[in-house]
Protein backbone atom coordinates (compact mmCIF):
# COMPACT_ATOMS: atom_id res chain seq x y z
CA UNK A 1 0.00 0.00 0.00
CA UNK A 2 1.31 3.35 -0.82
CA UNK A 3 2.24 5.47 2.30
CA UNK A 4 0.08 8.29 2.85
CA UNK A 5 3.10 11.21 2.14
CA UNK A 6 4.44 9.33 -0.86
CA UNK A 7 6.08 11.47 -3.08
CA UNK A 8 5.58 14.49 -0.63
CA UNK A 9 8.72 16.66 0.31
CA UNK A 10 8.46 18.75 3.52
CA UNK A 11 10.79 21.38 5.23
CA UNK A 12 10.86 21.45 8.94
CA UNK A 13 12.68 23.96 11.21
CA UNK A 14 14.26 22.93 14.15
CA UNK A 15 14.68 19.88 12.57
CA UNK A 16 17.66 18.71 13.74
CA UNK A 17 16.85 17.25 17.22
CA UNK A 18 13.99 17.15 19.83
CA UNK A 19 10.24 17.62 18.68
CA UNK A 20 11.83 18.71 15.03
CA UNK A 21 13.59 15.42 14.65
CA UNK A 22 10.79 13.56 15.42
CA UNK A 23 8.65 15.42 13.38
CA UNK A 24 10.77 14.67 10.35
CA UNK A 25 10.90 11.02 11.66
CA UNK A 26 7.06 10.81 11.56
CA UNK A 27 6.84 12.46 8.30
CA UNK A 28 9.48 10.10 6.50
CA UNK A 29 8.62 7.26 7.62
CA UNK A 30 5.02 7.93 6.00
CA UNK A 31 6.79 8.05 2.36
CA UNK A 32 7.75 12.28 2.61
CA UNK A 33 11.61 13.42 1.64
CA UNK A 34 12.49 15.56 4.95
CA UNK A 35 14.73 18.68 4.60
CA UNK A 36 15.71 19.38 8.52
CA UNK A 37 16.50 22.93 8.45
CA UNK A 38 18.43 24.55 11.49
CA UNK A 39 20.85 26.52 13.34
CA UNK A 40 23.48 23.45 14.12
CA UNK A 41 24.02 22.58 10.76
CA UNK A 42 26.28 19.59 11.93
CA UNK A 43 23.82 18.08 14.33
CA UNK A 44 21.25 18.57 11.40
CA UNK A 45 23.82 16.45 9.19
CA UNK A 46 24.14 13.87 11.60
CA UNK A 47 20.32 13.35 12.32
CA UNK A 48 19.91 13.32 8.25
CA UNK A 49 22.69 11.02 7.63
CA UNK A 50 20.89 8.75 10.33
CA UNK A 51 17.43 8.91 8.61
CA UNK A 52 19.55 8.04 5.16
CA UNK A 53 20.60 5.29 6.67
CA UNK A 54 17.60 4.20 7.97
CA UNK A 55 16.41 4.28 3.86
CA UNK A 56 14.97 7.32 4.49
CA UNK A 57 15.28 10.73 1.96
CA UNK A 58 16.75 13.22 4.10
CA UNK A 59 18.79 16.02 3.50
CA UNK A 60 19.98 19.05 6.00
CA UNK A 61 20.34 22.58 5.31
CA UNK A 62 22.05 24.77 7.91
CA UNK A 63 20.21 28.23 8.66
CA UNK A 64 19.22 30.58 10.76
CA UNK A 65 15.39 30.88 10.34
CA UNK A 66 15.64 34.28 11.67
CA UNK A 67 16.87 35.70 7.90
CA UNK A 68 14.63 36.23 5.67
CA UNK A 69 17.32 35.79 3.20
CA UNK A 70 18.88 32.16 4.59
CA UNK A 71 14.84 31.31 4.37
CA UNK A 72 14.19 32.32 0.50
CA UNK A 73 18.00 30.46 0.37
CA UNK A 74 16.79 27.28 1.76
CA UNK A 75 13.22 27.60 -0.32
CA UNK A 76 15.53 27.88 -3.50
CA UNK A 77 17.39 25.06 -2.62
CA UNK A 78 14.59 22.56 -1.58
CA UNK A 79 13.16 23.45 -5.10
CA UNK A 80 16.59 22.77 -7.02
CA UNK A 81 16.65 19.51 -4.97
CA UNK A 82 12.96 18.16 -5.26
CA UNK A 83 11.19 20.58 -7.53
CA UNK A 84 8.74 20.96 -5.06
CA UNK A 85 7.48 21.66 -1.17
CA UNK A 86 4.52 20.38 -0.02
CA UNK A 87 4.68 20.23 3.66
CA UNK A 88 6.26 23.36 5.90
CA UNK A 89 6.84 22.87 9.84
CA UNK A 90 7.81 25.57 11.64
CA UNK A 91 9.37 24.25 14.61
CA UNK A 92 12.26 26.19 15.29
CA UNK A 93 12.18 28.09 18.54
CA UNK A 94 14.57 29.81 21.94
CA UNK A 95 13.14 30.70 25.07
CA UNK A 96 15.19 33.17 27.09
CA UNK A 97 12.62 33.59 29.92
CA UNK A 98 13.33 36.27 32.61
CA UNK A 99 10.91 38.40 34.69
CA UNK A 100 9.32 41.59 33.14
CA UNK A 101 11.77 43.84 35.10
CA UNK A 102 14.57 41.56 34.44
CA UNK A 103 13.91 40.70 30.76
CA UNK A 104 16.24 42.67 28.69
CA UNK A 105 15.65 44.46 25.24
CA UNK A 106 17.83 41.85 23.68
CA UNK A 107 16.27 38.58 25.44
CA UNK A 108 12.66 40.20 24.03
CA UNK A 109 13.99 40.83 20.32
CA UNK A 110 16.21 37.60 20.10
CA UNK A 111 12.51 35.50 21.17
CA UNK A 112 10.03 37.16 18.44
CA UNK A 113 12.89 36.91 15.74
CA UNK A 114 13.08 33.14 15.83
CA UNK A 115 9.86 32.01 17.30
CA UNK A 116 8.06 34.30 15.49
CA UNK A 117 9.57 36.19 12.88
CA UNK A 118 11.07 33.19 11.83
CA UNK A 119 8.07 31.48 10.84
CA UNK A 120 7.01 34.43 8.87
CA UNK A 121 10.27 34.00 7.03
CA UNK A 122 9.30 30.43 6.13
CA UNK A 123 6.01 30.68 5.37
CA UNK A 124 6.88 33.56 3.16
CA UNK A 125 9.14 31.62 1.16
CA UNK A 126 7.68 28.64 0.88
CA UNK A 127 4.13 29.95 0.17
CA UNK A 128 5.38 31.11 -3.58
CA UNK A 129 5.88 26.94 -4.37
CA UNK A 130 3.14 26.29 -2.93
CA UNK A 131 0.36 29.07 -4.43
CA UNK A 132 2.07 27.83 -7.95
CA UNK A 133 0.90 24.14 -6.91
CA UNK A 134 -1.97 24.77 -5.53
CA UNK A 135 -1.18 22.79 -2.52
CA UNK A 136 0.42 23.44 0.87
CA UNK A 137 0.05 22.30 4.62
CA UNK A 138 1.77 24.38 6.99
CA UNK A 139 1.88 24.10 10.42
CA UNK A 140 3.40 26.04 12.97
CA UNK A 141 4.81 25.45 16.64
CA UNK A 142 3.19 27.25 19.28
CA UNK A 143 3.36 26.20 23.02
CA UNK A 144 0.32 26.38 25.48
CA UNK A 145 1.26 29.31 27.16
CA UNK A 146 1.20 31.29 23.79
CA UNK A 147 -2.64 31.08 25.03
CA UNK A 148 -1.95 30.64 28.63
CA UNK A 149 0.30 32.88 29.19
CA UNK A 150 3.41 32.94 32.23
CA UNK A 151 4.83 34.35 34.38
CA UNK A 152 8.87 34.62 33.22
CA UNK A 153 7.86 34.28 30.03
CA UNK A 154 6.49 37.61 28.42
CA UNK A 155 9.04 37.33 25.30
CA UNK A 156 8.34 33.86 24.78
CA UNK A 157 4.54 33.49 25.41
CA UNK A 158 4.22 36.99 23.30
CA UNK A 159 5.71 34.58 20.33
CA UNK A 160 3.69 32.21 20.47
CA UNK A 161 0.35 33.54 20.54
CA UNK A 162 1.71 35.74 17.42
CA UNK A 163 2.31 32.36 15.90
CA UNK A 164 -1.50 31.91 16.28
CA UNK A 165 -2.46 35.03 15.23
CA UNK A 166 -0.47 34.22 11.96
CA UNK A 167 -1.87 30.82 11.55
CA UNK A 168 -5.12 31.75 11.36
CA UNK A 169 -4.19 35.01 9.20
CA UNK A 170 -2.18 32.71 6.74
CA UNK A 171 -5.68 30.19 6.79
CA UNK A 172 -7.76 32.84 5.67
CA UNK A 173 -5.63 34.16 3.08
CA UNK A 174 -4.18 30.98 1.31
CA UNK A 175 -7.64 28.30 1.92
CA UNK A 176 -8.76 29.33 -1.65
CA UNK A 177 -5.39 28.24 -2.95
CA UNK A 178 -5.88 24.84 -1.16
CA UNK A 179 -2.97 25.55 1.13
CA UNK A 180 -4.15 24.98 4.86
CA UNK A 181 -2.31 26.76 7.86
CA UNK A 182 -3.00 24.76 11.92
CA UNK A 183 -0.62 25.52 14.63
CA UNK A 184 0.18 22.71 17.80
CA UNK A 185 0.37 24.12 21.11
CA UNK A 186 2.63 21.59 22.69
CA UNK A 187 2.09 21.34 26.89
CA UNK A 188 5.37 20.19 28.91
CA UNK A 189 7.39 17.91 26.37
CA UNK A 190 10.53 16.26 27.32
CA UNK A 191 13.66 17.78 24.96
CA UNK A 192 16.78 19.47 25.81
CA UNK A 193 15.03 23.02 26.07
CA UNK A 194 12.77 21.61 28.97
CA UNK A 195 15.79 19.21 30.59
CA UNK A 196 17.29 22.58 31.36
CA UNK A 197 14.80 23.31 34.04
CA UNK A 198 15.42 23.16 37.28
CA UNK A 199 13.83 19.38 38.92
CA UNK A 200 11.12 21.07 40.94
CA UNK A 201 9.78 23.40 37.93
CA UNK A 202 9.70 19.75 35.96
CA UNK A 203 7.86 18.08 38.85
CA UNK A 204 4.94 20.83 39.30
CA UNK A 205 4.63 21.44 35.70
CA UNK A 206 3.70 17.63 35.70
CA UNK A 207 1.80 17.32 39.15
CA UNK A 208 -0.60 20.29 37.20
CA UNK A 209 -1.00 17.86 34.20
CA UNK A 210 -4.44 15.54 34.32
CA UNK A 211 -2.35 12.72 32.76
CA UNK A 212 0.90 13.30 35.40
CA UNK A 213 3.96 13.18 32.56
CA UNK A 214 5.68 14.61 30.58
CA UNK A 215 4.64 14.16 26.77
CA UNK A 216 7.24 12.69 24.52
CA UNK A 217 8.17 14.53 20.99
CA UNK A 218 6.56 11.63 19.12
CA UNK A 219 3.24 12.85 21.31
CA UNK A 220 3.65 15.90 19.11
CA UNK A 221 4.93 14.64 16.09
CA UNK A 222 1.31 12.45 15.42
CA UNK A 223 -0.94 15.11 15.33
CA UNK A 224 1.27 17.30 12.94
CA UNK A 225 1.48 14.32 10.88
CA UNK A 226 -2.41 14.29 10.96
CA UNK A 227 -2.36 18.30 9.95
CA UNK A 228 -0.08 17.42 7.16
CA UNK A 229 -1.72 14.48 5.67
CA UNK A 230 -4.60 13.96 3.81
CA UNK A 231 -7.46 13.21 6.57
CA UNK A 232 -7.17 17.06 7.92
CA UNK A 233 -8.14 17.84 4.39
CA UNK A 234 -10.98 19.70 6.09
CA UNK A 235 -8.90 21.21 9.08
CA UNK A 236 -7.49 24.53 8.63
CA UNK A 237 -7.29 28.20 10.78
CA UNK A 238 -6.70 25.69 13.64
CA UNK A 239 -4.69 25.25 17.20
CA UNK A 240 -4.86 21.88 18.88
CA UNK A 241 -3.10 21.16 22.18
CA UNK A 242 -0.88 18.30 22.93
CA UNK A 243 -0.67 18.58 26.48
CA UNK A 244 -1.75 15.99 28.28
CA UNK A 245 -5.08 17.90 29.19
CA UNK A 246 -3.06 21.02 30.87
CA UNK A 247 -4.77 23.07 29.19
CA UNK A 248 -8.48 22.90 28.32
P1 LIG B 1 15.06 22.04 21.18
O1 LIG B 1 15.86 23.15 21.75
O2 LIG B 1 15.38 20.64 21.54
O3 LIG B 1 15.03 22.14 19.58
C1 LIG B 1 14.91 23.37 18.93
C2 LIG B 1 15.68 23.29 17.64
O4 LIG B 1 15.57 24.57 16.98
C3 LIG B 1 17.16 23.04 17.86
O5 LIG B 1 17.63 22.04 17.00
C4 LIG B 1 17.79 24.39 17.56
O6 LIG B 1 19.12 24.33 17.09
C5 LIG B 1 16.83 24.95 16.52
N1 LIG B 1 16.94 26.40 16.41
C6 LIG B 1 16.97 27.29 17.44
N2 LIG B 1 17.13 28.53 16.95
C7 LIG B 1 17.17 28.43 15.61
C8 LIG B 1 17.33 29.38 14.56
N3 LIG B 1 17.48 30.68 14.81
N4 LIG B 1 17.35 28.93 13.28
C9 LIG B 1 17.22 27.60 13.02
N5 LIG B 1 17.09 26.68 13.96
C10 LIG B 1 17.06 27.07 15.25
O7 LIG B 1 13.54 22.40 21.56
P2 LIG B 1 12.19 21.55 21.48
O8 LIG B 1 11.73 21.35 22.85
O9 LIG B 1 12.33 20.42 20.55
O10 LIG B 1 11.22 22.67 20.85
C11 LIG B 1 10.78 22.65 19.51
C12 LIG B 1 9.65 23.66 19.38
O11 LIG B 1 8.57 23.27 20.25
C13 LIG B 1 10.03 25.08 19.76
O12 LIG B 1 9.39 25.98 18.90
C14 LIG B 1 9.45 25.20 21.16
O13 LIG B 1 9.18 26.54 21.48
C15 LIG B 1 8.20 24.38 21.04
N6 LIG B 1 7.67 23.92 22.30
C16 LIG B 1 8.39 23.07 23.10
C17 LIG B 1 7.85 22.63 24.30
C18 LIG B 1 8.57 21.70 25.20
O14 LIG B 1 8.04 21.42 26.29
N7 LIG B 1 9.72 21.17 24.84
C19 LIG B 1 6.52 23.09 24.74
C20 LIG B 1 5.86 23.96 23.84
C21 LIG B 1 6.43 24.35 22.65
Amino acid sequence: MAKTLENRVALVTGGARGIGKAICERLASEGAAVVMVDIMPDVAEQSAAEFRSRGYDAMAVGANVASLQEAEDTVKAVMEKYGRLDILVNCAGITKDNLLLRMSENDWDAVIAVNLKGSYNFIKAASRPMMKARYGKIVNISSVVGRAGNAGQINYSASKAGVIGMTKSVAKELGSRNIFANAVAPGYIETDMTRALPEEARKAFADAIPLKRAGQPEDVANVVYFLCSPMSDYVTGQVINVCGGFLM
